[in-house]
C-alpha cells in the first residue's frame, strides 16, 4: 500500500491505537498531524517520528471543543498542506471517567461525556475536516468503532451505545460524501492492549475473569496490539482501498466469527 506523502490527522494520538497508527503511517512516509488532550504524550510521539526521519506535528485538541477542532484542521492545512485522511480515533470508555459503571447509579454526566467524545467528537472532526478533504485526491474518513458496535458486553452501556452510533454515522457520511468522492469507513477492534483495556479490566469486579472473557473468544489466542489496527487503518487510507466505502471492518482475532471460547477447541492454555 502506498500512503507516502499522504496527510493524516489523527485524534487522540498521544497513546494507544492512535499513537500506534501515527508511528506506523509515518514509517510508510505519511505526514502526520497528531492531536490529543495529553500534550506531553502527543509531543513525545512527534519526537519519536521525527527521530526516525518522519514528518509529524502536534496540536492540542479536545474533540468536544468546536474551536479546537476547527483550529486542528486549519493547523493541518498550514503544516501538512492539506488533509487526505481524518482518523477519528479519540474515544473513551465509561471506566476512564467514573468508577461507577452500575446501570442503576452511573451518572448522566458520565453517559453524556462518553457520547460527546466518541460520537459528537467524531462528527465535529468530520465537519471541520470536510473543506480540506474535498480538495484531496484520495480523501477518506476512518472511524474507530468496536466489536461493541455490533455485540453486547457487560458494563459498557454508554460505550457500546456510542460505538453503535459511530458505526451508523460511518454509513450516513459515506452516503452524503459520495458526491465528493470521500470514502468513509469504520473498523471494529476486539481487545487491543492499551490503557483503555487496562482501565476496563481494573474496573471489573473480577479482572482475571474479564480478561479471560475478552481473550478466550479470540481465535488468535492473544490480545491485539495497536500496530495490528494501525496496519488496517493504513490500508483503508491507501489508494489500494479505493473500492472500500461505508464498510464496517472487524479486526477482532475472529472473536465475532463464532460463539465459543478457546477451551472448547482445547486451546484454553494458549493465552
Ligand atoms: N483498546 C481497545 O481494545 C479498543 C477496542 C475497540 C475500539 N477501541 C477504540 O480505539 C480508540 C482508541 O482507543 P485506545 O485503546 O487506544 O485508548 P487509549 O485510552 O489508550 O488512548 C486514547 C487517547 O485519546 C485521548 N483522548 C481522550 N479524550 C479525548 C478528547 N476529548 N479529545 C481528544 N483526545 C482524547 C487520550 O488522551 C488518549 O491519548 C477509541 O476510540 C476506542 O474506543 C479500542
Amino acid at each position: 500500500m502506498n500512503i507516502k506523502d499522504m496527510q493524516f490527522v489523527i485524534t487522540g494520538s498521544g497513546a494507544g491505537i492512535g499513537a500506534g497508527t501515527a508511528l506506523r503511517a509515518a514509517s510508510y512516509g505519511a505526514k502526520i498531524m497528531l492531536s490529543d488532550i495529553n500534550d506531553e504524550n502527543g509531543q513525545s510521539i512527534v519526537e519519536s517520528i521525527r527521530a526516525k526521519g518522519g514528518t509529524a506535528f502536534y496540536k492540542h485538541c479536545d474533540v468536544t471543543n468546536e474551536n479546537q477542532v476547527k483550529e486542528l484542521m486549519s493547523e493541518a492545512q498550514k503544516q501538512l498542506g492539506g488533509i487526505d485522511v481524518l482518523h477519528n480515533n479519540a474515544g473513551v470508555h465509561e471506566s476512564m471517567i467514573s468508577e461507577d459503571l452500575s446501570l442503576d447509579t452511573m451518572s448522566l454526566e458520565t453517559f453524556h461525556k462518553v457520547m460527546d467524545i466518541n460520537v459528537t467528537g467524531s462528527w465535529l472532526c468530520a465537519k471541520y475536516a470536510l473543506p480540506y478533504l474535498r480538495k484531496s485526491k484520495y480523501a477518506s474518513i476512518i472511524n474507530a468503532g468496536s466489536t461493541s458496535s455490533v455485540a453486547g458486553y457487560p458494563n459498557c452501556v454508554a460505550y457500546g451505545t456510542s460505538k453503535g452510533a459511530v458505526m451508523q454515522m460511518t454509513k450516513m457520511l459515506a452516503v452524503d460524501l459520495a458526491i465528493d468522492s470521500i470514502r468513509v469507513n469504520c473498523y471494529c477492534p476486539g481487545s487491543i492492549h492499551t490503557q483503555m483495556v487496562d482501565n476496563f479490566l481494573d474496573a471489573a469486579p473480577d479482572p482475571t475473569a474479564m480478561l479471560n472473557t475478552m481473550t478466550m473468544t479470540h481465535l488468535i489466542p492473544r490480545m491485539g496490539k495497536p500496530k495490528d489496527v494501525a496496519e488496517l487503518v493504513c490500508f483503508l487510507a491507501s489508494p489500494e482501498a479505493s473500492f472500500v466505502n461505508g464498510a464496517v471492518w472487524l479486526i477482532d482475532g475472529g472473536s465475532l466469527a463464532w460463539r465459543g471460547t478457546l477451551d472448547v477447541l482445547g486451546m484454553g492454555d494458549n493465552i
